[in-house]
């Protein structure tokens, strides 16, 4: 091979891992981590929470769906729960988010902290302290009767995915029960989440067009409104600012639906504000 022809096949080579990126409006990937079932009165009080929230913007008008647990995964993804208000296990035949990345070929994974599963090995039940209330992508056959369930996996993952910069550009994070504030509270929460988001935070790769999204699922039941603490950190979004606009979780949906123009579900994610970047568009 002549050195002409090494150029040829490099650049060839760059524009079809490029090409295999798909660029987004405001963002390139998002990472979005699921804590549980605390008020977004109590969050703000907790040290740590308050500091990550200075870190970006504390979106300070954000709500969980419904209750239990289970449908405000299942909307977030699905744009809909269709009624389940159960944490016990379902199984739906309906699109989901997944739908629209893979036809746009924009890669995903679901990290979940103690799966026992893995590629060829997808894992349908529970085992604490993983629950698959938690991981929303198991709820629906096209996903978990598929290759793709493939996509869910531990969340150690994550490391080797930054280390061979091979980071999916969907990613949905599961802390286990003793990390996500069910079984350990916000205390518990907080010391996951100090050097969790730090050791994120300070990867240049990482975050590099990174958007990371914080949310609960709902609220402890006692705040009738469902109000939760949700922030948003990266380089398209204020640090240490406030968003007022009214937002829930599909506006999640909603936000992943604009930024890579997928189309739409066409559920409820089509009555929501997607989240507000004021100072950026790309395209
Ligand atoms: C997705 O990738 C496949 C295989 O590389 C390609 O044939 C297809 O055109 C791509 N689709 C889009 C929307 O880019
Ligand atoms: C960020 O990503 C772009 C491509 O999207 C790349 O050109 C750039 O080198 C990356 N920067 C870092 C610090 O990784
Ligand atoms: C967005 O604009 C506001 C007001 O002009 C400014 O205070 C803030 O720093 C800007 N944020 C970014 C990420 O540029």
């Amino acid at each position: 091979m002549n050195f002409q022809t090494l150029i040829g096949v490099v650049l060839v080579l760059s524009i079809h891992a490029t090409c295999s990126y798909v660029k987004g409006r405001w963002f390139d990937r998002i990472f979005i981590v699921f804590f549980e079932n605390q008020a977004y009165s109590q969050t703000i009080k907790d040290p740590t929470f308050k500091a990550v929230a200075e870190m970006g913007t504390l979106m300070n008008n954000f709500y969980g769906l419904t209750h239990p647990s289970q449908p405000n995964y299942l909307g977030t993804i699905a744009g809909n729960y269709w009624h389940r208000h159960i944490d016990l296990d379902v199984d739906l035949d309906y699109t989901t988010v997944v739908d629209l990345l893979e036809a746009k070929n924009i890669t995903w994974k679901s990290y979940q902290e103690d799966y026992p599963g893995g590629v060829n090995n997808c894992f349908k039940g529970s085992q604490y302290p993983y629950m698959r209330k938690h991981n929303p992508f198991m709820s629906f056959k096209n996903i978990r009767e598929t290759k793709r369930c493939d996509n869910i996996v531990n969340a150690k993952e994550l490391e080797e995915d930054i280390k061979k910069k091979s980071l999916p550009q969907y990613m949905f994070y599961t802390p286990n029960m003793l990390n996500n504030a069910h079984d350990t509270g916000l205390k518990g929460a907080s010391s996951f989440l100090g050097p969790f988001i730090q050791n994120l935070h300070s990867n240049e790769h990482f975050m590099n067009n990174t958007l990371v999204v914080l949310t609960f699922d709902e609220d402890d039941y006692y705040h009738i409104t469902n109000r939760v603490y949700t922030v948003v950190i990266g380089p398209m979004v204020g640090k240490n600012q406030i968003d007022e606009n009214q937002y829930n979780l599909y506006s999640i949906l909603k936000t992943v639906e604009d930024n890579w123009n997928l189309g739409s579900l066409g559920r409820r994610e089509e009555h929501v504000n997607a989240f507000s970047f004021k100072n950026k568009t790309r395209y």
